[in-house]
């Protein structure tokens, strides 16, 4: 968990007079600085802002559903948004903004009866560190089937399903790629292979870049944000089909702050805020205002073979609860 201070005032109002934004964010620190600075640069309002993983703020904000510390929280897998508009965690917003959107993003607000709202795409697949895999002799992946092989075993890295969204998308995925005993059976698989589960979903990635381990199971604009950072990283997506997120964004119940959220999730919108994630933080996701370009060397998310992910069921709180802890259950106790 990073916190960071209040952000420095911009030049136009005095941000006192504009009060303060308490920000949970649960996309990479650059990207959440970048987005704390710009917003009180452009509107004097100041922001407190703590990142947190997807499944990690979700705790945190269940926890603190009686006295909330967050206003916002920007960003984060889909599918613990759904679980918080459905828990009666966050509250129900219209933005004037919204209309510019792709309708991916509208249709997460349509789920979430207005409560979360889409900001951005991305999908699921292999991290491979080139370098490290040739040095070994080891063919890299092309299918989710060729993970469980024994040329990875010990190769492999993948985050936690309850800290990380992005490994409950990995789940969820497999669940409705192959039925749910089947996926477990595989999960179960992959875990002889799997040298570690990272707390957070680009944990395993950055172990990629680093030359720490061979493989990893992520988000592939992470994989390019790395391989741009001078890293020896390619991705691929798997032969079978591959499920993905829509990064979101919601209004806590009962935020303080309620004014500065509303002002916030406005210009969360707007297609220059959703251009910094990539100008101030390389972040390569699908923005999902229409406005806003798809990043230079963005994974097109048009060319990926995408499952239907069925974001009304993996999004319900009840389902996320059980499978992940099925997996805790039936893959992460396991020895290894
Ligand atoms: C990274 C990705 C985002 C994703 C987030 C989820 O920041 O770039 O697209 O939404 O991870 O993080 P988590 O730690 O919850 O898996």
């Amino acid at each position: 968990m990073v916190l960071c201070g209040a952000v420095a005032l911009g030049p136009a109002a005095p941000a006192a007079a504009q009060g303060a934004l308490n920000l949970t964010c649960s996309v990479q620190v650059e990207w959440c600085q970048a987005a704390a600075t710009n917003f009180t640069r452009d509107t004097g309002i100041r922001v407190n802002m703590t990142q947190r993983g997807s499944g990690e703020a979700l705790a945190a904000i269940r926890a603190e559903a009686q006295n909330p510390r967050t206003d916002v929280w920007f960003g984060g897998t889909g599918d613990p948004h759904l679980a918080a508009a459905e828990e009666n965690l966050t509250q129900a917003y219209e933005s004037p903004n919204s209309a510019a959107l792709q309708p991916w993003a509208q249709a997460q607000w349509q789920q979430s009866g207005g409560r979360a709202i889409g900001i951005y795409a991305g999908a699921i697949g292999f991290g491979i560190n080139t370098e490290l895999l040739a040095r070994k002799g080891i063919t890299p992946p092309a299918c989710w089937a060729d993970l469980t092989e024994a040329r990875f075993a010990g190769e492999i890295q993948v985050a936690n399903p309850a800290s990380s969204g992005t490994a409950y998308v990995v789940i969820a995925t497999l669940v409705q790629l192959m039925g749910e005993d089947e996926a477990f059976g595989y999960l179960r698989r992959l875990h002889a292979n799997v040298n570690s589960y990272a707390r957070s979903g680009t944990g395993p990635i950055k172990a990629v870049a680093r030359g720490e381990t061979g493989l990893s199971i992520s988000f592939v604009h992470d994989a390019v944000t790395e391989r741009n950072a001078g890293f020896p990283v390619a991705w691929a997506t798997p032969c079978e089909g591959t499920g993905y997120e829509i990064g979101s964004m919601s209004i806590i119940r009962g935020a303080r702050n309620l004014a500065q959220a509303r002002r916030f999730y406005d210009w969360a919108l707007t297609a220059p805020a959703q251009r910094l994630g990539f100008e101030a933080g390389g972040q390569l996701q699908t923005p999902s205002n229409r406005d806003a370009p798809l990043p230079p060397g963005a994974p097109d998310l048009t060319k990926i073979r995408l499952i239907d992910y069925d974001f009304a069921r993996y999004g319900r709180s009840a389902e996320r609860r059980r499978l992940i802890e099925r997996w805790e259950r039936e893959v992460g106790a396991r020895p290894r």
